[in-house]
Formats: structure tokens, sequence, C-alpha cells
């Protein structure tokens, strides 16, 4: 299938930039990257926003949830990716439990990975309870992206990656959010027409997972969209590559040739 040419780009995309998508009524795009060649990647692929997500406790570490996720580890995987990127707005996930410690805590941490990863926002999740939060991160100049609905780091409380259904407390948590100051908020794992009502009413762009068409942009997780994931998916990804089995497949064959002795031939024998 031919690829659309990445959208061209002279400069990085910013925060106000998301604002001006939703007006113009363009779709925007978000996909998580936690190295270097993956950071490389989604940044060429012309994709707006590069999210270092905590979900790298589970992509990459092997978790069961987010939640073991360290700021350490926030800034360290951020760092790696912001210096990948060139174009696409980096955005470093404030992991668990920093937002619930108090604005001058979730200051310091977003501070922290403003100032040692290079990345340009914060993303948080939080209900209205962490509206405060939100606006004193903003009041010192960082950028804050919400996340409301399946927060995974509360998945303990929710029993499970469960949909949330709320209507009231959706829009409670999305609304506070906005007027905190958040330039856009994430919808996880929310019914299609709940998302599609609150996208309709906030101010603010509206980045779904799991959460239907209507919002104003989508994101996925970059190894459930290459199909790199271990394990089952949610059945709200498009897996667009094999990229597992193509690896898999690799190994295999390297494998076989080395034990048949025909790795390396002549062409990759020095001297
Ligand atoms: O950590 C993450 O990857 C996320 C996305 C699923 C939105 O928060």
């Amino acid at each position: 299938m031919p690829h659309p040419p990445a959208p061209r780009r002279d400069r990085r995309v910013t925060v106000t930039d998301l604002g001006k998508a939703m007006e113009q009524g363009r779709p925007i795009t978000m996909a998580t990257a936690y190295d270097w060649p993956t950071g490389r990647l989604v940044d060429a692929a012309g994709i707006d926003c590069v999210l270092v997500g905590d979900s790298v406790a589970m992509v990459v570490a092997g978790h069961d949830s987010t939640i073991p996720a360290t700021l350490d580890q926030m800034v360290y995987h951020g760092e790696i990716v912001a210096r990948a990127c060139q174009r696409s707005l980096v955005v470093v996930d404030l992991p668990f439990p920093l937002q619930h410690l108090g604005n001058l805590r979730a200051i310091e941490a977003s501070a922290r990975l403003l100032k040692e990863t290079g990345c340009q926002a914060v993303k948080l999740e939080g209900t209205a309870g962490q509206a405060e939060v939100i606006a004193g991160i903003v009041a010192a100049g960082i950028p804050v992206m919400g996340h409301v609905g399946l927060r995974p780091q509360a998945v303990h409380q929710f029993g499970g990656y469960r949909m949330q259904r709320d209507r009231d407390q959706l829009f409670r948590d999305a609304e506070s959010a906005a007027e905190a100051g958040a330039f856009a908020v994430v919808l996880e794992c929310v019914p299609a027409a709940i998302a599609a009502e609150i996208t309709e009413a906030l101010p603010i762009p509206t980045i779904g997972i799991g959460a239907g068409p209507s919002c104003r942009g989508q994101v996925l997780v970059f190894h459930d969209l290459v199909g790199l994931s271990q394990g089952r998916v949610p059945r709200f990804v498009r897996t667009y590559a094999s990229a597992g089995t193509l690896i898999a497949e690799a190994l295999a064959q390297w494998r076989d040739d080395v034990e048949a002795r025909r790795f390396p031939g002549p062409d990759e024998t020095l001297g």
C-alpha cells in the first residue's frame, strides 16, 4: 500500500498548533515512543505528538500495569525520545502518584521532566480532583495534557482495564482539565457517543484512545500499531504492520544459518 508523504514542516509542532488544528477540523495524531529508534520513526512519519507514556512500564519493561514507572525512568526515556524528535511535540507522562502529592511536588516533577528531557509538555491522569494541580503546573509555564476516562494508573480501583461510562463524571473531569488550563485532554476507553458530546463541548482538543471517531485526535501505543506487542491487544487498536512476525522470522533464519554454517558467508567475512 503506498504511504502518503509525511506532512512538510519547517519547525516543531506547538501546543498552539493543536488548537489551530482543532479550529480547522484537521485530525491530530499522537503515538507513543520510548527510545531513539521509535522516536525517530514517529517523528519522521509526520505525527503531530510523540508521547513518552508511562506505558513504558508495560510495553518495554513487561510489567502488568503502568504503576511501577518512576520519575527517573520517565526522565531517562523522555530525554532519549526528545533528542530523537525534531518536528513532533514531545509530551512526557507524569508517573504515579506525583499528581496526587500536592502542587509543589507535581510542579517540581513536571519541571524536572521539562528541564532534563527537553520535552515540550507533560501529561497527567486525573479527575476533577487534580484540577488545582493542573492549574499550578500551567501557572509555572508548563503545558499540560489531561487524561480522563480509563486512567490506567487507577486500574486497581477500576477493577481492570474497563470502559468508563459515567457520563457526568467524564464531563466533570474533562471540563475541569480544560478550565484548569490543559491544552488538550486524552479520553481513554469512553463510549463513542459520550466522547463525541465532550469533544463538542470542550474548548480544547480531545485525543481519543478507544473513544470513537469524533475526538479531535487519536493516539495509539507504538508497539500495538506496528504489531510488536506481546499478548492481547485491545479491540480499539488497528495494527498496521506485523513487525513482531518479521523480527521473529529474521531471528529464526539467522539462527538456522549459523547452525548450518551458512553465516558468515564470503561477503560477511573480513580480511
Ligand atoms: O501511557 C500511555 O501510553 C498513554 C496512552 C495510552 C494515552 O497514556
